[in-house]
């Protein structure tokens, strides 16, 4: 149960730069430990307050919007819907998703800089910094790109290089050039604010010292950083987008704050705007001003420098506020054996994966192989074998007691009789299910405490064989309705374990399937080690929680993700890394592939068109053919094409897809059938043909 020290507990994830959607990478890293974790925190009802939001200033917002040519405004309110929405969906469930573009945010971190400023902190001292003159702007941060000084990777940033992980100045590196322009930069003077870390070196080293709970990766990490001895850090930056430093300080003209300055104050800029939506404006302080709160950060490993260095440091100097309690960083999450890499575009996107499959088989396949201590694979076997063992043993358990009920006891909570030792057996392991589970949580073993959690689901399948109540239903009829009494309680204790996990699926068992009032987490942690159901108690009917995936669609997925991906570049090895700015796939060999070369109008010929796949049948007498009816967008006639995909994608997985099709190929009779137009699809290695789809257009976007 959760530590008495503390009266009240403060959660943050890293806040997610909004350039970008969220991936597999991320949520293994930072967002679902948070969400497991809080959830846990709730049911025992702990007072927990969770905040998140978009990361919207930085270079990785502004080359985003230079790369689109828009303005970072455009980039920051696509991706913050984006990510909001793909959060929700998966269940995480912030007490609030703010943003750092807002009012609260901008007064919020200015604030922060000002007392710094007042109380003399900063050191402000002249450099040089990279400049374009062929555009004329500042480079700072990610706006050079170089050779690294130390592994020699020739597209390091000018803030870190990815393959090796060395923090950078942009000046250390080989060769520089702008991303911008690609222009060689000059270097021209100009004057920043400092953070004067080594100052604060001695007592971070003090206070990192009592964390002896601490993960060893953050502070192995740490003790790295400190025998390195900490150097001043510039806090300011000559950019037009981010919050301004305060006007009245010396020198503020046309400088923002570095945004790793800013975003962590995001953190308590969220827990302001949460408190005024409570209408408890004050009540913030208590989460950031009191000693007996605790204040945890979630991040994935890429982060632990500024969370566990810098940002407490900044606290420490700023003197009001609490320091972090603890931060639970994760190691990296691979994909199919190979590195997660936005820019290859090797990743799962949450948005894409929701809009095929539901959230809980994720959520627990990514909670079951969570990178706790050392980065670890995730694959689409992987998210099928694990979604086969929540068919399997819960899904299963939930089902065996529910229908059996439903048929032998008018889907009625039977009697409980006399216990057998079978019985007191399964007593005891649900009476002792929820401190197991906790003592997991509370250090932060999240893979360890679902799997405690689980295993309460296997003992009551294991109890449901060994009782048989198909038999003692003829021969000891009160026997069995202990069998299915205990039983049916077992799935209630496991709704309320298994909810930070399987948010969605176990208010199905709550609600639907055992009718019980409120939620799981309001029933309360310690009341799954109860035995909460009653006799007599009414049942509803029971669905199915769990669909198996077929071999087939595990197989279309894993060709979908090689027929989409770049080949790994042989200079560079990207890593995942939670600040990693996703962009297209990096350009293509120069050399045709395949076939002859085509100029721009050649190619500007072929109208692609996004069209929405209404109906889907297969073409008699074909074994390949499908005849697809599609929509091009309202006023458009609907419009028939026949595609030779029969034997790569099943008819009702096509319908409701928005698929790219060529819209103005000569029409033609394929088996009979009027064929008006190509639908264009990619193929995987092992010859599978993967229709391309782009689901967030609608029906009639050119594609060019
Ligand atoms: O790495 C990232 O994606 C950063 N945007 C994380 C910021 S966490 C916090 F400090 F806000
Ligand atoms: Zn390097």
């Amino acid at each position: 149960m959760p530590d008495p020290t503390f009266n009240r507990t403060l959660v943050t994830a890293a806040l997610p730069y909004a350039n970008g959607p969220i991936h597999i990478g991320h949520l293994a890293g930072a967002y679902l430990p948070a969400d497991l974790y809080v959830r846990y925190l709730r049911s025992t009802g702990a007072d927990v307050v969770f905040v998140c939001g978009s990361d919207e200033h930085g270079v990785p917002i502004t080359l985003r919007a230079e790369k689109e040519g828009v303005s970072p405004k455009v980039i920051i309110d696509r991706y913050h819907t984006q990510i909001a929405s793909a959060f929700r969906d998966f269940g995480m469930s912030f007490d609030i998703y703010s943003r750092t573009s807002s009012p609260t945010h901008r007064e919020t971190a200015q604030e922060f800089f000002r007392t710094l400023y007042a109380k003399g902190v900063f050191v402000q001292k002249p450099s040089m910094q990279f400049y374009d003159e062929q555009i004329g702007m500042s480079l700072p941060d990610r706006y050079v790109e170089g050779t690294c000084p130390v592994c020699g990777n020739e597209q390091a940033r000018g803030d870190q290089c990815e393959r090796c992980g060395t923090y950078l100045e942009p000046t250390e590196l080989i060769n520089p050039r702008s991303k911008v322009s690609g222009a060689v930069p000059t270097l021209r003077e100009t004057v920043h604010y400092y953070l004067p870390l080594g100052r604060f070196q001695p007592e971070l080293e003090a206070w990192q010292a009592g964390k002896t709970d601490w993960k060893d990766n953050v502070l192995n990490y740490c003790r790295g950083w400190f025998k390195e001895g900490l150097q001043d850090r510039a806090i300011t930056r000559d950019l037009n987008w981010g919050v301004p430093v305060p006007p009245e300080i010396p020198g503020s003209d046309g400088k923002v704050l570095y945004v790793w300055f800013d975003a962590p104050i995001g953190y308590l800029s969220a827990t302001k705007e949460w408190a005024a939506s409570t209408g408890e404006p004050e009540a913030w302080r208590r989460y950031w001003q009191q000693p007996d709160s605790q204040l945890v950060h979630f991040i994935g490993k890429d982060n632990i420098v500024f969370h566990a260095v810098v940002f407490p440091a900044m606290l420490m100097a700023e003197g009001s506020f609490i320091l972090p309690d603890n931060v639970p960083a994760n190691e990296f999450l691979n994909l199919e054996g190979e590195k997660l890499s936005t820019s290859r575009n090797w990743a799962i996107w949450l948005h894409e994966y929701l809009a095929e499959f539901p959230a809980d088989p994720l959520r627990y396949t990514l909670a079951a192989t969570l990178p706790e201590t050392k980065d670890t694979d995730f694959s689409w076997r992987e998210v099928q074998s694990r979604t086969a063992d929540l068919a399997d043993i819960l899904g299963n358990f939930v089902k065996r007691a529910a229908s059996f009920t439903e048929r032998y006891f008018d889907n009625t909570v039977p009697e409980r009789g006399d216990l057998s030792d079978l019985d007191r057996d399964l007593v005891a392991a649900i009476e002792a299910a929820p401190g197991a589970v906790a003592a997991h949580f509370e250090k932060f073993k999240l893979r360890d405490a679902v799997a405690e959690a689980i295993n309460l689901a296997r003992i009551g399948n294991r109890y449901f064989d060994a009782s048989e109540p198909w038999r003692t239903r003829k021969t000891d009829p009160a026997r069995c309705a202990t069998t299915l009494n205990l039983s049916l309680n077992v799935c209630r204790s496991l709704a309320i374990l298994l909810e930070p996990v399987l948010p969605h699926t176990m208010a199905t068992v709550w609600t639907d399937v055992l009718r019980l009032p409120g939620t799981p987490t309001a029933a309360g942690w310690a009341s799954a080690g109860t035995l909460g159901l009653a006799a007599g108690h009414l049942l509803g009917p029971c669905p199915v929680l769990f669909a198996k995936l077929d071999d087939a669609v595990v197989e279309a997925q894993i060709a979908k993700l090689k027929a989409t991906a770049a080949p790994v570049s042989t200079t560079a090895k990207p890593k995942a890394a939670m600040s990693e700015m996703p962009a297209p796939a990096p350009a293509q060999p120069t050399a045709p592939v395949g076939k002859p070369e085509i100029t721009i109008d050649d190619f500007g010929k072929v109208d692609l068109r996004v069209a929405e796949v209404l109906s889907a049948e297969p073409v008699a007498k074909s074994d390949k053919l499908l005849k697809l009816r599609v929509s091009l967008g309202d006023g458009q006639p609907e419009r028939q094409i026949v595609a030779g995909l029969a034997k790569h994608i099943a008819p009702a997985d096509l319908v409701g897809k928005r698929v790219v099709i060529v819209a103005n190929l000569k029409p033609a009779k394929l088996r009979g059938e009027l064929s008006e137009g190509m639908v264009l699809a990619a193929e995987g290695p092992d010859g599978t043909l993967v229709p391309l789809a782009l689901p967030d257009l609608p029906a009639g976007s050119e594609v060019r």
